[in-house]
């Protein structure tokens, strides 16, 4: 008979071996991430990393969220394990991105966590077949408690977390209650490796990426000049006049003869 741990090993081998970690292009941010991902769901957590010159603060890194529209949300731990580390869930509610710091003691409901600045950049949104959310998360890599934080070079540990049917409760509300996850995973990513010397590049690039998902913009006439309106008894209209035809409020434009259109009190 199997004992209980050749079991449960056997088990996280056999899920292990879908997932991998890796570089993946990004077509729809045009950025290259260092990524987790599970192809099976579908899935995929990435990050870039600041280098360690060059004056960038090394509390921070960019991430991304990726998976299908069905999915209720997609987390990770940034130390590994779900207790005492910083948790990152998130979600799209609608169109709308959505992404909350959490915190655990134990293995239950996580609660809000303060601290992380969180900015949600281009490229983020939902469409028929995946949501995503991308962020900057700043003051994210220290904590207390748990590992401390995430490694400056070499491998780190994170975690993953999925709920695959089941949305926040309330959607609308970062801080909301979330059903336990219907997926887990826990791996090495070399932190080093993922540091690029063009982090503010891809910063600038994914704060400038439109909305995932969204209608392209309509195009817009950005400067139009108000229409200008004649004034009462002025002239509106008639033959060869090219001037306002339009007049002022409580007037209103009334042939006078072919040649002359006038704006006449109400
Ligand atoms: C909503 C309530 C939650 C409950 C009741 C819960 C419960 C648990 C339990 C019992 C485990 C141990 C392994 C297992 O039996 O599945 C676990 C593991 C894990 N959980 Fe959660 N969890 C919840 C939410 C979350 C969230 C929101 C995240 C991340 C954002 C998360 C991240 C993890 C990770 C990474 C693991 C694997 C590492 C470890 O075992 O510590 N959990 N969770």
């Amino acid at each position: 008979m199997l004992s209980a741990a050749t079991f449960f090993l056997g088990l996280f081998a056999a899920v292990k071996a879908q997932t991998s970690v890796g570089e993946w292009a990004d077509p729809v941010a045009g950025v290259t991430w260092t990524r987790w991902t599970d192809p099976d769901l579908d899935v995929t957590t990435g990050w870039v990393f600041p280098p360690l010159s060059g004056g960038q603060a090394p509390d921070e890194f960019v991430g991304i969220f990726q998976a299908p529209s069905s999915g209720g949300y997609i987390g990770s731990s940034l130390g590994g394990g779900m207790r005492e580390n910083l948790l990152l869930l998130a979600w799209t509610d609608g169109k709308i991105p959505r992404i909350s710091p959490r915190w655990a003691t134990d293995y239950a409901p996580p609660g809000p966590y303060a601290g992380p600045r969180i900015t949600i950049l281009g490229s983020s949104g939902n469409n028929d077949e995946h949501q995503r959310i991308v962020f900057r998360c700043q003051n994210c890599t220290t904590w207390v408690g748990g590992t401390n934080g995430i490694p400056a070079e070499g491998y780190g540990v994170f975690g993953f977390a999925y709920n695959s049917f089941a949305p926040p409760l309330d959607p609308s509300d970062i801080n909301s209650d979330v059903y336990r996850h219907s997926h887990i995973d826990m791996f090495g990513v070399d932190v080093g490796a993922a540091r690029n010397p063009e982090y503010s590049a891809i910063l600038n690039t994914l704060t400038n990426a439109p909305l995932f998902g969204s209608p392209a913009p309509e195009p817009t006439t950005t400067s139009s000049a108000p229409k200008p309106t004649q004034s009462v008894y002025g002239q509106c209209g008639g033959r060869n006049y090219n001037g306002p035809i339009d007049c002022a409020t409580g007037t209103t434009c009334k042939r006078a003869n072919e040649w002359f259109w006038q704006c006449v009190p109400n």
